[in-house]
């Protein structure tokens, strides 16, 4: 009997002495253990992204905005690799150059190819654009971890080049854009010309505290349990002036890996709010397909399975006679 008590006396003591130790490991503080060595490069850690703000574009050619003043931007960051979805975009919604009388034009976003074939891949996208001149690039390692820094680079150019165009559009390169219901909702005089943010707004985005999430995040990086309201990544529309107002407020805000959730903080910090747009069905991210035609010709923007899909949707969208 007494044996026994000792036993567990000596394996509470073994739980007790490596819950401490963990404990102490987790709370570790590598700055202050690096803090010496004065590092040049500062590891920006697992829930912030490196954006020290001199990253350059490296391809940049393209006449939008420059030579011309679109009325709406067409952004798509899509990763180095995808030539696919370019070329698809570029014949479906991406080559809707005049809607509504309005000038529309398309720009690709990206960051540098990484891995075994990054200098052959860089030569193929100097090929691509020499032929599209549609392609910006800058100096950053493109990857999922990366896209705030995607997003930066992307607000960056905006607000150096287009300034005098009127709304942009960040979509991703998987979703469907109904260009033509997206310019009307723009061209609508009860739609704001500055200030302006819209798509599918989360309104009370939780921050994750489970460890295993994705989309975790400590709350020594965020203390707050919601993140301010942000419309979803996929496809979120803003009016130009923007661009240039978050350039003068992230500078405070450490960024942080989730990019729409960043962009919703700086967007608090100029006091900003997003606006839900005029009907709910008009971005769909996670819709059942096929899209039937009256949801079709309501939809501005909608996430795709796969590039049939969007081309179908695109085909479709331009045919009359939807039955709603
Ligand atoms: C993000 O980009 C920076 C700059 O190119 C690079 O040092 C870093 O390794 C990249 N991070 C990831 C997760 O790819």
């Amino acid at each position: 009997m007494e044996n026994r008590k000792r036993c567990f006396k000596i394996i509470f003591f073994c739980i007790l002495v490596a819950a401490t130790l963990l404990f102490i490991y987790l709370n570790r503080d590598w700055d202050s253990m690096s803090r010496e060595t004065e590092v040049q490069w500062e590891d920006p850690g697992p829930y912030h992204v490196a954006y020290p703000r001199n990253y350059k574009f490296i391809m940049d050619d393209t006449p939008t905005c420059k030579s011309t003043t679109p009325f709406l931007v067409l952004m798509v960051p899509v990763a180095p690799h995808n030539v696919k979805a370019r070329d698809i975009i570029r014949k479906t919604w991406g080559s809707e150059k005049l809607v509504l009388g309005k000038l529309v034009e398309t720009v690709f976003v990206l960051g540098l190819p990484g891995g075994a074939h990054a200098d052959q891949q860089q030569l193929k996208l100097q090929v691509e654009n020499l032929e599209y001149h549609d392609m910006i690039q800058a100096n950053f390692q493109d990857s999922y971890r990366n896209l705030t820094i995607k997003t930066m680079m992307m607000v960056e150019w905006l607000a150096a080049n287009c300034g005098k165009a009127s709304y942009v559009i960040k979509i991703d390169s998987d979703v469907f854009l109904h260009v033509q219901n997206l310019v009307k909702l723009l061209l609508n005089p009860t739609t704001p010309k500055q200030n302006y943010m819209t798509g599918l707004v989360w309104w009370h985005s939780p921050v994750l505290r489970n460890p295993f999430d994705k989309f975790y995040m400590p709350r020594d990086v965020i203390a707050e349990s919601e993140y301010p309201p942000y419309p979803l990544g996929f496809a979120y529309v803003m009016s130009l002036d923007l661009p240039a107002k978050i350039l003068t407020v992230s500078p405070q805000i450490k960024p942080i890996f989730i990019e729409d959730a960043y962009l919703s903080m700086c967007l608090k910090r100029l006091s900003i709010s997003p606006t839900d747009p005029p009907e709910k069905t008009m971005f769909l991210v996670i819709p059942t397909h096929p899209l039937s035609s009256c949801s079709l010709s309501k939809v501005i923007a909608s996430t795709t399975t796969s590039i049939q899909l969007m081309t179908s949707y695109w085909q479709r969208s331009s045919e009359p006679g939807a039955k709603c």
